[in-house]
């Protein structure tokens, strides 16, 4: 094999949104020679498709706001699947997070008073998202990128890592991949890594997500031998775009629900009062009046139904259609337009106006959009400490959406921004700690580089075989209709046997053209990690026989207490053999379960 082009740090971080920028600078900061390895551009991150802002208990809109009520709505949107460390943690630190965000540069929208404003999303009994509009991940990203670059990391780009390599302890020593541009193989050596890598949303065919997310960093922690958590727990954001259908998919942000915004189904009526659950009927409204004058006063009111949580109001939605009461295309209504000034809707919600203008031909300012469920978020993945994000295979770290348990069976909206704050800090604190007390100079094996380059170079060798582009289409639609937004035992079974097929029709996949800026071939080196995650999520859904949070189930529409003890752990073997093994939840101590006797206030 011909030489290749090697890099050496202390800590190597994998995936540059949110995350693993805040990983980088954290490790950085702790004196580690640092790498921030991504395949895209930096800052191109789905990070920035959390639209509406961060969630963190300033109590700067709602002095009543703290940690304990953010944890208990945290809990009880993940349908108490949660791990509790990990949403304690996340609902303590998330403002210390934001303001330190604010230090670093980043412009938040302001109180009348001048303090960080915060807007109303699902679940969240307070307004508790700091935001920029209707862009603030984008905003977040700006500050991290700009302060990672005054901190001499060294970046990355353009640059897809294929697989990570252990020593003969069993210690992550390498990463080995490829640069995009050119095709050339390049290798990283380091005392840990951490994985940022997001999403695995381009499995299905409708998704908020852009090409980069099909969870590399899902499969390549479970081909290294890391414990995986909650796979069958996809979140289908209630509101993407459905038509025109070249943009289907694409993001309509919860903040305009949180603005105000109502949905309404073909016959005018709005709907979602039809479909309150017992456990938030105390808190929500049943009448369009009382609904309404949430906004004004949120002490003495209940929420409208439109801001209950993702899982609740995406199946709701799924069931108007299905009723026969959807759009034509398949999608619901949407209203802001008669429910705020034009002005307002264009200073708060820029990009959505920008957006329904521009794709749709839609002025969101007198019409209403049309909206339908669209796959968005994970919230299962590798399995961390809660304290450290250390997986269970040594050297190896997970942060952001790629890590499990901080939002158990579904997230609430804002959630993620900061937790990827906390946690992408989290991670590259113990990184850095980790690397600094490993001795020995870490190494790849020659012979497994070999095995992964020919692995990865095999459909450029190939001629006649099947196109990449048409089995990416075939998991897709597969996906799409066998592990959706509602599921059964035949189809799971069916969705199962079509892996098989799609694992066997993978091996004969074939590129033409060279290695140079070959997105074909890019795209077939991606195939392996998308096949591997979503026979995880077949898998996990198939024994989890109950409904909870994003996984719902219609053989078994209500939840199970049993299964709502445990969470179902998936590993692959080293013979590439898949095992699920329920264990039990971490025991929550008494003083937080207290929250949830307390009446909400
Ligand atoms: O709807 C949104 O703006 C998305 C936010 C999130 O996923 O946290």
């Amino acid at each position: 094999m011909p030489d290749r082009e090697r890099h050496d740090y202390d800590v190597v971080v994998i995936g540059a949104g949110g995350a693993g920028l805040r990983a980088a600078i954290e490790a950085r900061e702790l004196g580690q020679r640092t790498a921030l390895v991504c395949k895209s551009l930096l800052g191109k991150a789905h990070t920035v498709m959390a639209e509406g802002g961060a969630a963190a208990a300033m109590g700067n809109v709602w002095p009543e706001d703290n940690w304990k009520v953010h944890f208990r709505d945290t809990m009880r949107g993940g349908k108490m699947l949660n791990n509790w460390r990990m949403a304690q943690l996340h609902a303590q630190e998330a403002p210390d997070r934001i303001y330190e965000l604010e230090r670093w540069g980043a412009l938040f929208d302001r109180t009348k008073d001048g303090r960080i404003l915060q807007r109303d999303f699902g679940g969240h009994r307070y307004a508790r998202l700091a935001h920029v509009g209707d862009r603030t991940g984008l905003e977040l990203i700006r500050t991290l990128q700009q302060r990672a670059v005054t901190l001499d990391i060294d970046v990355f780009m353009e640059c897809k890592i294929l697989r990570l390599l252990k020593d003969s302890e069993g210690t992550v020593s390498a990463a080995v991949g490829y640069w995009r541009p050119t095709g050339e193989i390049v290798s990283f050596t380091a005392k840990a890594f951490v994985l940022a890598t997001g999403s695995i949303g381009k499995s299905w065919l409708y998704t908020s997500n852009s090409w980069e997310s099909t969870g590399d960093g899902h499969a390549m922690a479970a081909w290294a031998g890391a414990d995986l958590i909650d796979m069958e727990f996809v979140q289908f954001h209630p509101t993407g775009m459905v038509w025109p259908l070249s943009v289907r998919g694409i993001l309509v942000t919860e903040g305009v629900r949180g603005d105000g915004g109502v949905l309404r189904n073909t016959e005018g009526k709005r709907f979602m009062f039809d479909y309150i659950p017992p456990m938030f009927a105390a808190e929500t409204a049943d009448t369009e009046e009382e609904a309404d004058r949430w906004y004004d006063d949120h002490i003495n009111n209940r929420r409208p139904p439109e801001l209950l949580p993702r899982d609740e109001v995406a199946r709701s939605i799924n069931s108007e259609v299905k009723g026969g009461r959807g759009t034509p295309h398949g999608g619901v209504f949407l209203d802001i337009a008669t429910r705020r000034s034009a002005d307002e809707i264009r200073r708060r919600l820029p990009s959505m106006y920008h957006q329904f203008m521009e794709l749709a031909g839609v002025d969101i300012t007198a019409q209403p959009m049309e909206v339908g469920p669209t796959c968005h978020y994970m919230m299962g993945g590798v399995r961390v400490d809660a304290e450290t994000e250390r997986s269970t295979v040594p050297g190896l770290f997970a942060a952001g959406e790629v890590a499990g348990g901080m939002h158990g069976a579904n997230r609430l909206g804002g959630n993620s921004l900061s937790d990827l704050l906390v946690f992408g800090r989290r991670a590259g604190m113990a990184a850095a700690e980790f690397a600094q007390g490993r001795t020995g100079t870490p190494t790849a094996d020659e012979t497994e580089v070999a095995a992964v380059v020919a692995e990865a170079e095999a459909p450029l060798g190939r001629t006649g075989g099947e196109s990449p582009y048409e089995l990416h289409h075939s998991l897709q639609q597969m996906m799409q209709e066998l592990v959706g937004i509602i599921r059964t035992e035949s189809e799971l079974r069916r969705a199962l046997d079509e892996l098989d097929t799609l694992n066997e029709r993978v091996e004969k996949v074939s590129v033409s053209g060279g290695r140079v800026y070959n997105p074909g071939w890019n795209l077939a080196t991606d195939l392996p990690a998308m096949l591997t995650v979503s026979r995880m999520v077949a898998k996990g859904a198939l024994d989890r026989r109950e409904s909870r949070g994003g996984h719902t189930r219609e053989d078994f529409p209500g939840p199970d207490p049993e299964l709502g003890n445990v969470n179902l752990v998936q590993r692959v073997d080293d013979s590439g053999q898949y095992t699920l093994t329920p264990e039990p939840l971490p025991e929550m101590p008494a003083e937080l379960k207290e929250l949830f006797e307390e009446k909400p206030h």
